[in-house]
């Protein structure tokens, strides 16, 4: 079985293909490298003793994109090329527009001309826009956002909900993710962002390492336990995993499915900081700030859906979340 996996050289993709070739798929990878490096190929390939054949394309190039289905039996694709970050959205929204809507236009028809109908897709928990209250559920209402990303996923939910209407065969299952972090184990393969993170995660990890200087918390005042926000923190690996369920749903059962990949547990700011600061050894410096301009108080997963129709639940906590990022700047200072 052979899987498209696009964007596989950044941060979830690289993770998934690791899955996916443990468990005995065959992976290519499109990556135009606008947000990774290519290192992530080549360390797919060292954790796995595996090979990937990656093509450097942008999805964007029809005649790139076809030439990948033209010279590969390709059997699912699992979606992940984007640009991802909110607050650049908000600058430049034909960009992300035009990356994340044209991408996904130019990859749909290429399977259409090659009868390729199997499709997972990296949504977000964001298209529960700021209305709905926690825990979030599939049958929510969604399909609204607050940022030029978010509609992105907001209107590439309804696109590929389109496709399958006019296409009954084409399969399609919608992922809903909620905060994925932590690494992979080997400490190969993390979260490597450009610049000064703009995610927790990353931001700790990098106070940690001593290349910043505090956290700064954006507010304490919330309504939550100890005032500062909660969030579905879920393993990367996790994550990874419930891509290798929901192909598996695809390949399976043709419909349009959604499903929540969080842990249904959330965690607030502090409790990630400490729960950081035990894995690292150390206490970390922050301070508190004022509130991030879009920030929701509380968000965490119904994570029932997944469980009971793919048979996915996370299985890390927030401990070894933390330890896995830590082992990963540890031994990547610099990035990949
Ligand atoms: P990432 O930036 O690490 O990975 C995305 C990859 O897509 C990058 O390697 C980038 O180079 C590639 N890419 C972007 N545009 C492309 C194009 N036109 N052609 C070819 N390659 C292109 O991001 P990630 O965190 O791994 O996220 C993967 C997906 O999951 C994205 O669609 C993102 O919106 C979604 N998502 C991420 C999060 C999160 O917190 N990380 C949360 C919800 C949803
Ligand atoms: C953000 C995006 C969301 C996107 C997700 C993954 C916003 C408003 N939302 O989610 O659309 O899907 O990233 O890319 O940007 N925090 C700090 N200090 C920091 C960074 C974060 O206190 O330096 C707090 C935030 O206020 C929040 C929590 O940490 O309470 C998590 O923040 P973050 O990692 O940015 O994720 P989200 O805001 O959930």
């Amino acid at each position: 079985m052979t899987i498209l996996v696009t964007g596989g050289a950044g941060f979830i993709g690289s993770h998934t293909c690791v899955e996916l070739l443990q468990a005995g798929y065959k992976v290519i990878i499109v990556d135009n490298l606008c947000n990774s490096k290519e290192e992530a190929v080549r360390r797919i390939e060292r954790i796995t003793g595996k090979q990937v054949v990656f093509y450097r394309d942008n999805l964007l190039n029809e005649e790139a994109v076809e030439r990948i289905f033209s010279e590969n039996e390709i059997d699912a694709v699992i979606h992940f090329a984007g640009l991802k970050a909110v607050g650049e959205s908000v600058q430049k929204p034909m960009e992300y527009y035009h990356n994340n809507l044209t991408g996904t236009l130019v990859l749909c028809e290429a399977m259409r001309r090659h009868g390729v109908k199997r499709f997972v897709f990296s949504s977000s928990a964001t298209v529960y826009g700021i209305e709905a209250a926690p825990p979030l559920k599939e049958e929510m209402p969604a399909g609204s956002a607050t940022n030029p990303y978010g509609w992105t996923k907001v209107m590439l939910e309804q696109i590929l909900t389109d496709i399958h209407t006019a296409d009954p065969d084409f399969s399609v299952v919608l992922l809903r993710y909620f905060n994925p972090i932590g690494a992979h184990e080997s400490g190969l393969l993390g979260e490597d962002p450009d610049g000064i993170p703009t995610n927790l995660l990353p931001y700790i990890s990098q106070v940690a390492i001593g290349r910043l200087d505090h956290l700064n918390i954006y507010g304490d005042d919330y309504e939550t336990p100890d005032g500062t926000g909660i969030r579905d923190y879920i393993h990367v690996v996790d994550l990874a995993r419930g891509h290798l369920k929901a192909v598996e749903k695809a390949m399976k059962d043709n419909g349009v499915f959604v499903y929540n990949l969080g842990t249904g547990k959330g965690y607030s700011v502090l409790e990630v900081l400490h729960a950081f600061e035990k894995a690292c050894g150390r206490q970390l410096p922050y301070v508190i700030g004022p509130r991030r301009a879009g920030d929701l108080p509380v968000s965490f997963a119904d994570a029932s859906k997944a469980k009971r129709e793919l048979g996915f639940e996370a299985k890390y906590g927030i401990e070894k979340m933390c330890e896995d990022s830590w082992n990963f700047i540890k031994k990547n200072p610099n990035g990949l």
